[in-house]
């Protein structure tokens, strides 16, 4: 494992507002010997032995809680899954009352996700367990951005001096913020890009980060291309003309990729809409990443947990 880094070690990992860029770095390092791990013949490790973690998820997920609860398991954990839809919180439960519930069961930690911005802070206040937010709300998906960056950094070698261009839905989407906060401080640059309705301007003031509306401008220099995912549920919002409309212009496809570097990746978080943000040959093209964007969820997600819940210093 990465040597131990001099900045308070974080309890949490909910954004990315109090995480160094040497220890972003050391989670992306120790990502390098779980994926060594996930090749042995047996893939797992006592690590985290005789802890028990619980993956609360309140709203639907197939890659982040299935690669969350392997990796727990991969490192030797109790798993406890809670799916809110399948429990009392369909009879009115509140969440505080929920945690309280399910942290009697010596629960050591929480791997939280929910439609409610800032939920899993308040997971961490009712539980007093350390918590990773698995996506709150349009606020935050931080092993998600993890993930990608480390995605970028396994193709390039580095990060610094990269440019990585994210395109669709950025203003709901807690996948452009999160990956505006780490990249640049692990030295890209990021272009956020959309049409204006989906393009709040205040991510300007992110520093490395730049908007454009103009998806060739966006892509050009890039050596990263992210589609979002268009939450089709927006389009009653008043935000769209048409997903056809969309797709004609912003669909991340090889015409627009020819704009980019010429050995730039397609990245996509999941789920995709096949031909409304990405073209199917983009999706599975040369280019195309995204199924190593998935393999490497699990090893960040192991190299998170030990973080957090192993690493001393
Ligand atoms: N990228 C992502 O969060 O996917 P899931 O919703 O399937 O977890």
């Amino acid at each position: 494992m990465t040597a131990a880094t001099k900045t308070a070690r974080p309890r949490n990992l909910l954004d990315f507002q109090e995480w160094s860029p040497e220890r972003l770095t050391a989670i992306l390092d120790n990502a390098d010997t779980m994926l060594q791990v996930l090749d042995r013949p047996v893939k797992k490790v006592p690590a985290l032995q005789g802890l028990t973690i619980c993956t609360a998820f309140f709203e639907n997920s197939t890659r982040t809680r299935t690669s969350f609860e392997l990796a727990a398991r991969r490192m030797s954990a109790d798993v406890m899954t809670f799916a809110a839809g399948a429990s009392s919180v369909s009879k009115g439960e509140s969440l505080r009352d929920t945690i309280e519930v399910l942290t009697q069961y010596k629960v050591d930690a929480y791997i939280v996700r929910h439609h409610a911005s800032g939920a899993a802070h308040l997971v961490h206040q009712y539980s007093g367990k350390p918590v990773i937010n698995a996506g709150d709300g349009r606020r935050a998906h931080p092993t998600q951005a993890l993930l990608d960056a480390y995605t970028v950094r396994q193709e390039f070698g580095s990060l610094e001096g990269k440019t990585v261009a994210i395109l669709g839905d950025v203003r709901h989407s807690r996948v452009a913020r999160s990956n505006a906060e780490l990249l640049p401080k692990l030295g890209a640059k990021v272009v956020l890009c959309g049409p204006a309705t989906l393009l709040p301007a205040d991510l300007a003031a992110l520093p490395g980060v730049t908007l454009t509306t103009d998806p060739v401008e966006a892509v050009r220099g890039a050596h990263a291309v992210m589609a979002l995912r268009l939450q089709k549920e927006r389009m009653t919002g008043g935000y769209l003309g048409s997903l056809q409309e969309y797709a004609d212009t912003y669909q991340v496809d090889e015409a627009l990729m020819q704009h980019a570097e010429s050995g730039a990746i397609v990245l996509h978080p999941g789920p995709m809409n096949r031909d409304v943000e990405i073209s199917t040959d983009a999706a599975d093209g040369p280019r195309s990443r995204i199924l190593k964007q998935v393999e490497n969820g699990q090893a960040i997600r192991m190299s998170v947990l030990y973080h957090l819940l192993v690493g001393r210093d």
